[in-house]
Order: C-alpha cells, then sequence, then structure tokens
C-alpha cells in the first residue's frame, strides 16, 4: 500500500513499505513515523500487540532505515494525514548508517552538499511535488490551446542571448555551445506548425552568484505566428494565470508545509498591470533608486517595481541595445524594442522575457553585424526570413523562478532536485 492510498484501506491489514523517518517512544507503545516518498504515516508499535523482538526493532531503528510495516488501519485526526496504522509487524531492510540530516538545523551548504538526501526532507519533498505540478499545468495550458510541443537542440552552433554566458561544448573538433534558449529554433517551427512550444534545460555560464541565477534551469518557450507584441502579452497573462490557479488547487497541502500565505497568489488575476520602460524608470526614481534612460535594470531595481503592484507586473518596450538582437524595434521609436518582461509579484522580479522578432531580413542581418555574431552561424535562422517571412512573437518563462515565487522561496536553489550554480555541481 502507498502512503497517499491510506485512506481506502481503513480498518484494514496492509502491508507498508518506506524508510523510517522519525520515532518517539510512551510507555509501552513506540511510535515510528514511516515516509514512502507518497506520504507520511505514524506506525503505533504497543507491546502488547507485537512481539517482543519486533517492540525492540522499533525501538532501536534508525533513521532512514528501510523496512515493512504490517498493521491495520485507523482513522485518527490527530494523526498526520488523519489516519495511522496499528502496527503488528515490523520487517527490516536495512538498518541505516547515522543519518547526516538530523531533524535537527543545518547549515546551508552542509544541506546542499547532501541535496541528494535532503530530498527526503519534508519542506523540499513540497516543493518538488509543487514544482512537478507547474510543470505539469504549464504543459497542459499549452496543449489544450492547440500548441504543438517541438523539441529544440540543447547543443547548438548559434548563441541567442548574448555571447558572455556560453558554455562551449567541443564537437567532434567544431565549436558549439549548450543552448542559452530554444527560441531560434521555435521561429522556423513556428512556420511550420504555426503556435508551438519547446520546453527543456537551458544553461548559461553565469558568473554571477545571486538567489535568481542557476547556471541550468528550465524554460518553457512559446512562439506564435502571426502574433504581434500584444498578443503575446496576453498569452503571457492567460498562461501565468491558469498555471497559479492550478498549482493552488493541486497543491494545497504542499503550502500548507511551506507555510504559504496563499492568499497573495489568489489574487493573480488577469489583467495584469503594464507599464513602458520608461514610466519604470520614472517610477524608480520616486522610490528613490536612481536609474537613468537607458540602463539595464538588475535584481534590485526589478525588486522595488514588482513590490509595487499585488499581481505580476507587465514593463515592456526596454532600449533596443538592452535586449538581444533578434527584437523588432518599435515603428514608433526606433530606440525601442518591442519586447516585454513579466516580474513576479512579491519582490521576486522577472520570470519572462519575450516580444516580436524582428522579421525583415535586411534588418536582422544589420542586427546580427551589430552584435558582432558570426553570419554563417545563422543562415538557417535567416532562412526563416528569406521564406514567407512573418510577423512572430513569443516568450520564455523560466520553471526555477517561477517556482521560488509561488513557495515564497528565499533562493532558486531549492527549487530544482539537483541545482547546478557557480561553483556548484556536486552532487
Ligand atoms: O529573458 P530571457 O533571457 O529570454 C530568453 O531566453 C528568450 N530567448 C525567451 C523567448 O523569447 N523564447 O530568459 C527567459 C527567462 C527569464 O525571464 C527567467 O525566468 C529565466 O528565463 N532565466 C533564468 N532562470 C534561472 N537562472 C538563470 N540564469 C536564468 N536566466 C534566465
Ligand atoms: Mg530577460
Amino acid at each position: 500500500m502507498l502512503i497517499s492510498d491510506i485512506s481506502k484501506h481503513d480498518g484494514k491489514s496492509v502491508t507498508l513499505a518506506g524508510w523510517a523517518y522519525n520515532k518517539r517512544s510512551s510507555g509501552k507503545i513506540r511510535f515510528v513515523l514511516v515516509r514512502d516518498g507518497t506520504g507520511i504515516t505514524q506506525c503505533v508499535f504497543s507491546q502488547k500487540d507485537v512481539s517482543p523482538e519486533v517492540f525492540d526493532l522499533a525501538d532501536k531503528i534508525t533513521q532512514e532505515s528501510s523496512l515493512y510495516v504490517t498493521g491495520t488501519v485507523r482513522k485518527d485526526e490527530r494523526a498526520p494525514g488523519g489516519y495511522e496504522l496499528i502496527a503488528t509487524d515490523l520487517k527490516l531492510i536495512q538498518m541505516a548508517d547515522n543519518y547526516p540530516i538530523s531533524p535537527k538545523e543545518h547549515g546551508i551548504d552542509f544541506l546542499m552538499s547532501n541535496r541528494h538526501l535532503w530530498l527526503r526532507s519534508r519542506r523540499q519533498h513540497a516543493i518538488i511535488l509543487i514544482r512537478a505540478q507547474l510543470i505539469k499545468a504549464m504543459r497542459d495550458f499549452f496543449d489544450n490551446q492547440g500548441f504543438i510541443l517541438v523539441d529544440t537542440p540543447i547543443l547548438t552552433p548559434a548563441a541567442v542571448e548574448g555571447t558572455t554566458t556560453l558554455f562551449e561544448v567541443e564537437y567532434f573538433g567544431e565549436k558549439t555551445y549548450l543552448t542559452q534558449s530554444g527560441q531560434l529554433y521555435n521561429e522556423p517551427d513556428a512556420a511550420a506548425f504555426n503556435k508551438v512550444y519547446c520546453f527543456g534545460p537551458t544553461f548559461r555560464a553565469e558568473k554571477s552568484k545571486t538567489r535568481r541565477h542557476l547556471t541550468e534551469f528550465w524554460m518553457i518557450e512559446p512562439e506564435v505566428a502571426f502574433a504581434d507584441l500584444d498578443d503575446i502579452i496576453i498569452l503571457g497573462e492567460d498562461f501565468i494565470s491558469y498555471i497559479i490557479e492550478r498549482v493552488l488547487t493541486k497543491c494545497p497541502e504542499q503550502f500548507k508545509v511551506l507555510e504559504r500565505d496563499i492568499s497573495k497568489l489568489e489574487k493573480i488575476k488577469k489583467p495584469f498591470p503594464r507599464i513602458t520602460y520608461a514610466e519604470a524608470v520614472e517610477k524608480l526614481n520616486q522610490a528613490g533608486k536612481a536609474v537613468k534612460w537607458g540602463d539595464d535594470f538588475g535584481g534590485d531595481e526589478e525588486t522595488v517595481l514588482s513590490n509595487l503592484y499585488d499581481k505580476p507586473l507587465v514593463i515592456h518596450r526596454y532600449p533596443a541595445e538592452c535586449k538581444a538582437f533578434y527584437m523588432k524595434r518599435d515603428p514608433n521609436d526606433d530606440r525601442l524594442a518591442l519586447g516585454a518582461d513579466i516580474l513576479a509579484s512579491e519582490g521576486y522580479g522577472e520570470i519572462v522575457g519575450g516580444g516580436q522578432r524582428e522579421d525583415d531580413l535586411k534588418t536582422l542581418e544589420k542586427r546580427i553585424k551589430e552584435h558582432k555574431l558570426p553570419k554563417q552561424a545563422f543562415e538557417w535562422y535567416l532562412d526563416v526570413r528569406r521564406y514567407g517571412t512573418f510577423p512572430h512573437s513569443g516568450f520564455g518563462l523560466g520553471v526555477e523562478r517561477t517556482l521560488a515565487w509561488i513557495c515564497a522561496l528565499p533562493h532558486v536553489r531549492e527549487t530544482i532536485p539537483y541545482p547546478r550554480m557557480l561553483e556548484k555541481v556536486y552532487p
């Protein structure tokens, strides 16, 4: 029996396979909390119900020992999960060595170097379950709206998001990179399938140690044929509202474990406030954060801006110099890119970056030159403009930053099972 199914077995005798999570004793009773990955349940070993050997074993069992417990399921409001197991037998699989993560407090470096074990603990377990539901919600949103999942490669000859954060991989004597984003492939895919999305790991050799940077993170990226900037902002609002509503419905228990104040997430309903980059600069200066037109926003600026609203904030039309080579310029002001970022609320900052793509061949060739990118690596990408060019737009949403916001975590490192960061690739 799995603990997640325990309510279906009320009054019945079952065998549970799992690991000892914690234990306590009271007179002639031993309580062993057993977890099996789907839940935690209290197993009650009463001296009168079990053999002396079993009672002794329940006494000696160490944290994370693997075991089988047989017993009768009994409803009990006070027990964690609402049920407990009145044990009749206990079979040890292995008596665990001294488990390094005890219920006491540990430092973050220690926990990170034991990430493979840390995942068993209640908070980390809750976060990763929410992650799984979040990813399912994201995929369902696009699948339900007629988007086609078209996978994009991880090894690529072309840089998407600047040349300073590339991981280089030698590919049979040729130079390639780990992808920073699937976007450049999404664009030809949109010409083949109209509405597409890709979802996969992306890589950036970020040299910065911040609470929001990973070197390997997961991004979901829709790309829509014949969509303009406005269309894609609306898609982003719909998407974020949908995924929030879904995790709130699916993960109430996990949010309780995290002690997350979900009333803040319940407010996340479209439409979101929308301001231009120029308005954002004004607001920052009013809030005492000195920035001038042309500066890119860093984490601090985003935190100030996102704290001004109780919903995600859309900022559009950044100066073109702050943005990537592929962004289309605003026909009303050539200094501006037709791009938008969406900042999460509660000070979390950017979770979405996207916009309308340059669709004119000559202009795009010029931009590739201005950005000193090697044109031959982009010839295939330029073909999208040679053979039936079309207006199109898309965005990318980072799973880990979104999850950090949803779970109100101080750092993205807990949002991915095995985080990769500057100076951190173990375990
Ligand atoms: O804003 P970015 O760089 O946009 C792109 O990559 C576009 N090509 C996407 C597109 O239009 N298809 O990254 C998009 C998102 C960010 O908003 C953030 O959520 C996440 O990816 N992200 C990171 N997450 C964790 N660690 C990092 N180092 C990240 N860099 C970006
Ligand atoms: Mg960005």
